[in-house]
Parts: structure tokens; C-alpha cells; sequence
């Protein structure tokens, strides 16, 4: 069983978001992340025995098999006010997957012009680290298209792993992640959950036979609901090198969860029970491991954006509290990192810290917000 030891840069001992927290202790470490903008979707860390990760990370990385893994998705800018590939700090990630490509009406890796060019540029950043690793990522929510025909068959399944092969070598890259969101999506198709896994399988077979040797990876939800339909555990945990979990969206606005929560809370809080009790990251982690999974295969998924929702009494602004929708800020409650500093800059925000689940959150009159800066944690796995 994991116990994860955490610890802070400067500990704040509250009951669950009695106490708000006047000044920002956890966000001083983090001022070297604001050039990062939101485009960074997330950060994945991995933890490799009793190495400490943060902030250390950035002088300690080990070669070999040993060193640390820090995963970063970047998506493709969709204007010239996102992050450009020149702005992203080559040393601050061991891997940068870049999202999203497709498959297409083929069977094959579905990528246009304008993406290629972003991928070269973001190949430059290697100029300035030679140990980084860009990979490419295809899938992502909400684009299942093609995934079910691809897997289908080995002939369709052999003509997407060729022509990932043939685009990752002619362009130096160095590895694919496979997001599909979900194999078995409905839980009517229990076939495509062996088809995923034969994917893999054949893409690692056809990495060994080649010469040309590419990373594989694969994003993985937290819920353990979604985990029995879509995956078989054992095979995840022997044919990539290393998933993706999701550990994000954990608590969101809907009209099924009317009520504010912490998009990923590292712990169970004491306020979570029957259906939401496991909705956490160490409750996530443990299951996969229950499951088979190695923890040297796990990286933590850590967003980097925040959900907003809008309460019913600003009085009543814990975690729980009854909510009647998104926040003001962000696009659906989605709230990039750019709207999280804005909004933490403004005086009149109170924030708060549970210490229980070790997450900050912030409010203001309605609006409340769910936000994680990722170096407020110093984690230790204790296994
Ligand atoms: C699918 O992508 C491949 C390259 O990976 C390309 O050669 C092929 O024409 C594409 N098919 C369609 C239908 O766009
Ligand atoms: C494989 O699946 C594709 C579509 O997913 C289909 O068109 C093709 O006929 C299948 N081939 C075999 C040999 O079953
Ligand atoms: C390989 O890359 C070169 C240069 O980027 C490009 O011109 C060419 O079309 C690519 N070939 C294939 C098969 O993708
Ligand atoms: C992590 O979750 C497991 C399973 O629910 C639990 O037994 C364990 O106490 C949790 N660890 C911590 C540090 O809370």
C-alpha cells in the first residue's frame, strides 16, 4: 500500500477551510512557474523512492533508468496569444508531450502541416537541453475518433503503430502517448479493452524489432469505475513505459455535483464519503497499485488550471458548500493559470488552505475557486 508522506514549504494547520490564510506562503516557490502560462494543461511528476522531488528537481535529475520523470502536456497553441514553443523553459520538464493529434479515416496518425511545424519548433527546445524528450500525443477528451476502427484489427492496428514509427523518425521525436478517453466508453464493447491492450502489446514488439527505439506512453483516468471498464491494469503496467494518470476533474461544477470540491485533492477528506470518498489522488494511486500497477510506471497527473462554481451564500463557502454554477471566471469553470493568479492578486480573495487534503482554494464574495500550484507540495512516497 502507498502512504504518501507530504510536506510543505511552510505548513499551515487549519480545520477544513475554517481559517483563511492571510498571506501566501505557498505561492512564493512558485513565482519561477508564472512565465509558464495556462497552456500547460498539467504537470505529471514522478517519484522515485525516497528522493525527494520539489523544488530539488530542477539540479538533481538522475540518468538511466533511475532519474525523475517531470511530464509536461503542451498544446498546440491555437493563437499567437498562447504559449509559444520559443517561451516554454527547455529544463524545465524531462518530456514535453505535446496534444493533440488524431487518427484518422486510415487508420493512420492523422497530423496537418501546421501541427508538424509546431513540433519542429518545439524539437528546438533540445538545442538548449539535449536531454529532453518531446513526444506526441493522440487522443484526448472528447476525440475518440478513429480509436475504435484502429484498434479493430491487427491490420489496422499495424498501420497506425507504421505510421507513428515513420512520423516520429522523420521528425526526431521521441515518442508517442496514446490518450484515448475511453477504450469501452459506454461499457458495451468489452472487446476494445483487449484490442487497447494488443495495441500496446504490438507497439512495444515493434519498438524492440526496430531499430529506431521511441517512448510509449498512456494517459490513465483516476476513477476506478472507469479503470475496470476501459483497462486491463496488468497489461497497462508491462507494455508502456510509463502512463499518464489523470488525477484532475476530481470535484467540478454539475448539476449532479452542485457543490464546491477540490479539482485534485492529494488526500480523502474527512468530509468525503460513500461515492466521493475515493475521489482523490492517493485513493487513485493505491487502486492502480492494487491493481498491478508498478509505482515507477505511475506519473501524478497535477493541473495547473483551477474549476470555478458560483455559491449559493458567500457565507457558506467550505468545501460542500451548495453551488449554483460556474464561476464568473474561466470558460466553464475552467479556469486557466493566467485567471488563477489574476484572480489571487486581487485584495479582497481569501484564501484558505485544507490541510486535510492539502489544497488551497480562494473566494470572494460567489465566486470560489479550486486551484493547485504545484510546487505548494514536497511529496515523499514511503512504500
Ligand atoms: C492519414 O495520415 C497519413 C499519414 O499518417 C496520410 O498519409 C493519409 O493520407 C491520411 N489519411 C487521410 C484519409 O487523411
Ligand atoms: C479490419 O478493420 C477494418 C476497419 O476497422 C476493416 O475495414 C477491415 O475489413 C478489417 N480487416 C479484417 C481482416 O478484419
Ligand atoms: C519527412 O520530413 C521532411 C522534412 O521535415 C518532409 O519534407 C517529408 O515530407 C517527410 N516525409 C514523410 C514521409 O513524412
Ligand atoms: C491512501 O488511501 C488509502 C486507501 O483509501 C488509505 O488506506 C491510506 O490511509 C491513504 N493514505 C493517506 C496518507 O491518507
Amino acid at each position: 500500500m502507498v502512504a504518501i508522506h507530504y510536506e510543505f514549504q511552510k505548513e499551515v494547520s487549519s480545520s477544513i477551510g475554517d481559517i483563511p490564510k492571510p498571506k501566501q506562503n505557498y505561492l512564493i516557490p512558485t513565482i519561477f512557474l508564472i512565465c509558464l502560462m495556462a497552456t500547460f494543461a498539467l504537470v505529471a511528476l514522478y517519484f522515485y523512492h525516497n528522493e525527494e522531488l520539489l523544488p530539488s528537481y530542477l539540479g538533481s535529475r538522475k540518468r538511466g533508468n533511475n532519474y525523475k520523470r517531470l511530464v509536461c502536456y503542451y498544446n498546440f497553441p491555437s493563437s499567437t496569444n498562447d504559449l509559444q514553443p520559443e517561451h516554454i523553459d527547455a529544463h524545465l520538464c524531462t518530456h514535453i508531450i505535446v496534444a493533440f493529434l488524431n487518427v484518422n479515416a486510415t487508420h493512420e496518425l492523422g497530423v496537418t502541416e501546421s501541427q508538424t511545424e509546431v513540433l519542429k519548433r518545439v524539437n528546438t527546445l533540445k538545442h538548449k537541453n539535449q536531454d529532453l524528450k518531446v513526444l506526441i500525443s493522440v487522443g484526448g477528451a472528447g476525440n475518440t475518433q478513429g480509436w475504435s476502427e484502429m484498434v479493430h484489427n491487427h491490420t489496422t492496428r499495424k498501420r497506425f503503430i507504421k505510421s507513428v514509427r515513420i512520423f516520429l523518425k522523420n521528425n526526431t521525436l521521441d515518442g508517442i502517448d496514446l490518450d484515448w478517453e475511453y477504450p469501452n466508453t459506454l461499457g458495451v464493447n468489452n472487446m476494445e479493452k483487449i484490442h487497447f491492450t494488443q495495441l500496446m502489446e504490438e507497439f512495444r514488439m515493434h519498438i524492440d524489432r526496430n531499430t529506431f527505439k521511441f517512448l510509449l506512453s498512456v494517459a490513465v483516468p483516476s476513477s476506478s469505475f472507469r479503470v475496470d471498464i476501459s483497462y486491463q491494469v496488468n497489461y497497462l503496467n508491462q507494455f508502456p513505459d510509463f502512463v499518464n494518470l489523470m488525477s484532475y476533474d476530481y470535484h467540478f461544477f454539475s448539476n449532479f455535483t452542485p457543490f464546491t470540491g477540490l479539482n485534485a485533492p492529494l488526500l480523502r477528506s474527512s468530509l468525503d464519503s460513500g461515492i466521493f470518498a475515493s475521489l482523490n489522488i492517493n485513493d487513485s494511486i493505491v487502486y492502480y497499485k492494487e491493481k498491478g500497477m508498478d509505482k515507477s510506471k505511475i506519473n501524478i497527473g497535477l493541473p495547473t488550471y483551477g474549476h470555478t462554481f458560483t455559491l449559493f451564500n458567500q457565507y457558506n463557502n467550505g468545501l460542500y458548500s451548495p453551488a449554483r454554477g460556474y464561476g464568473y471566471i474561466g470558460n466553464k469553470g475552467f479556469a486557466s493559470y493566467t485567471d488563477i493568479c489574476t484572480f489571487l492578486k486581487n485584495d479582497r480573495v481569501q484564501r484558505y488552505f485544507d490541510s486535510t487534503t492539502r489544497s488551497p482554494y480562494a473566494t470572494k464574495g460567489l465566486e470560489w475557486m479550486s486551484f493547485k500550484i504545484i510546487t505548494v507540495y514536497h511529496l515523499r512516497p514511503n512504500l
